[in-house]
């Protein structure tokens, strides 16, 4: 029989993928920033236990939850039971809004990238409130994107990764590497970013932690679970889940000790502002300024390298529907991953034009109860949807296909569990549940306390619209498998 599996082909590509999903601005730009503000090597610490009580667990779920089904996250839920469904359209929901402000913010990475020749410093304002600007270069970023989705699994994600990670990583390290060998300011900005702090440790920081490990290791949403079902017999998702998380929160890691040392070397001055979108588009482009014409070499490798890394993840996220869409109405790939982007751009085009003019020049613009409009999609995904969609994933696992069923399929699948078997039980129905239920308590209980009650109703609004509309136009239609894409392109 021919291969006509439109699946990853090899491990090391899942894995690359996977990893390139994970690794995107939530690694270079806001793990740095969040660990120096919370308590340095603390927060550190801290995150890694999450990774490894979170993450892992979650990770694991999801990629099953994907693998047993081989299909979009709305079938998978629904053939473990019809009524479950939608917590595979929430999964498919969140990643497009996801894309709505992810790509605004890639965008500015083109840019900056382009940019980086004829200077950086002192851009943040001008080119985010130049509205026709930002909408260019978030075409350019979306489209980008949208030709990798047009290719397939194999041949576009697979592919891309498997080219690009390993490019991300040696800038990475290079720049690392420069930014440590620097002498002078070194041992301060290091001290910056990892100086321990416990007395900082308090339960925001370890929320923060929890909310940056989620968005960090893509999950809680479809993501993980679309990625999972693209895997065959032959991949170990044990071992690629492992090697996701490590590889993530080292480049995580190494992107504080390449970002802080260089600030302090050449301005230390710069330090105590190095927080949010300041740090990556207006603190670093002046280090890189500093530096003279080498800066601009340096700037421009690292701004390609954060191109690679929101791209990768980009993409990720559009498969999501885009796959949903394919097997829900039997399209092709080309004209579906079209339809999502098409969409989604005209949704980023507000949410551009309200970052440039709310958050950073402080105009009046559009706004969300004077929220600007990244930050409200940010935080209707990340503080309240993504704990309850990563919390199903361990539900169903958990309570509904039972621990030792799971594990058997895990296993009869072809990857086996070693001391696994032993803890995977009490970690998914309990551990790592109350976990997420701590942080969606505390991440609800935080947004009602600064008055920003508006995120959580838009977020449980949503969840009750998928609810809707998943028994309306999904419970009792065909939603469709990878065999359908397979089926279509045989054809
Ligand atoms: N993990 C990505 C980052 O750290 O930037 C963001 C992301 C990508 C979240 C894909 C979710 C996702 F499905």
């Amino acid at each position: 029989m021919e291969n006509k599996k439109n699946g990853f082909a090899s491990g090391i590509g899942f894995i690359l993928s996977a990893a390139g999903s994970a690794v995107g601005l939530g690694n270079l730009w806001g793990f740095p920033y969040k660990t120096a503000a919370n308590g340095g090597a603390a927060f550190v610490l801290i995150y890694i236990i999450c990774v490894l009580f979170i993450g892992f667990v979650t990770m694991l779920c999801e990629f099953h939850i994907g693998r047993r089904s081989a299909a979009n996250p709305v079938t998978a839920y629904k053939r473990i039971n019809k009524n479950i469904g939608w917590f595979g359209l929430v999964g498919v929901l969140i990643p497009t809004f996801i894309i709505c402000y992810y790509s605004v913010l890639g965008g500015y990475t083109v840019k900056y990238t382009l940019n980086s020749f004829s200077g950086n410093a002192g851009l943040l304002g001008s080119f985010s409130t130049n509205v026709g600007e930002v909408i260019l270069f978030t075409a350019i970023f979306i489209v980008l994107a949208l030709v990798i989705i047009m290719g397939g699994v194999k041949d576009g994600i697979e592919k891309m990764s498997k080219v690009l990670m390993p490019v991300l990583f040696l800038i990475l390290l290079s720049v690392a590497v420069y930014s440590l060998c620097l002498g002078e300011g070194v041992r301060e900005g290091l001290n910056f970013y990892l100086n321990p702090d416990f007395s900082n440790i308090g339960f925001s920081a370890v929320l923060a932690a929890m909310g940056q490990a989620f968005f960090s290791l893509s999950l809680g949403m479809g993501t993980m679970i679309s990625y999972g079902s693209y895997t065959g017999r032959e991949i170990n998702i044990v071992k690629s889940t492992a090697m996701i998380c490590i590889f993530d929160t080292f480049v995580a890691l190494l992107s504080g000790l390449a970002i802080f040392p260089a600030v302090a070397h050449f301005d230390p001055s710069l330090l105590e502002n190095a927080q949010g979108l300041t740090l990556m588009f207006s603190i670093l482009p002046e280090v890189f300024n500093s530096m003279g014409a080498f800066g601009q070499i340096i700037s421009f490798l690292f701004f390609a390298m954060v191109v690679i890394a929101a791209l990768t993840s980009v993409v990720s996220l559009v498969e999501v529907a885009t796959q949903f869409i394919i097997q829900r109405f039997k399209s092709d790939r080309k004209r579906s991953a079209l339809g999502v982007v098409l969409v989604c751009f005209a949704v980023s085009i507000p949410v551009g034009m309200s970052l440039g003019r709310v958050a950073i020049a402080g105009e009046r613009g559009i706004s969300i109860f004077g929220m600007d409009l990244l930050t409200f999609f940010d935080e209707v995904t990340n503080t309240v949807l993504m704990p309850v969609c990563a919390f199903f994933a361990c539900l169903v696992i958990g309570w509904i296909i039972k621990p030792k069923n799971a594990m058997a399929e895990i296993e009869e699948s072809g990857t086996p569990l070693g001391f696994l078997r032993k803890i995977f039980p009490i970690m998914v129905r309990f551990v790592t549940p109350l976990l997420i239920i701590v942080v969606e308590i505390g991440g609800v209980v935080t947004k009602i306390r600064a008055g920003q009650w508006f995120v959580v109703v838009a977020a449980y609004a949503l969840l009750a619209i998928a609810a809707v509309a998943y028994f309306i136009f999904c419970k009792n239609a065909e939603t469709g498998t990878n065999a359908d894409e397979e089926l279509k392109t045989a054809k």
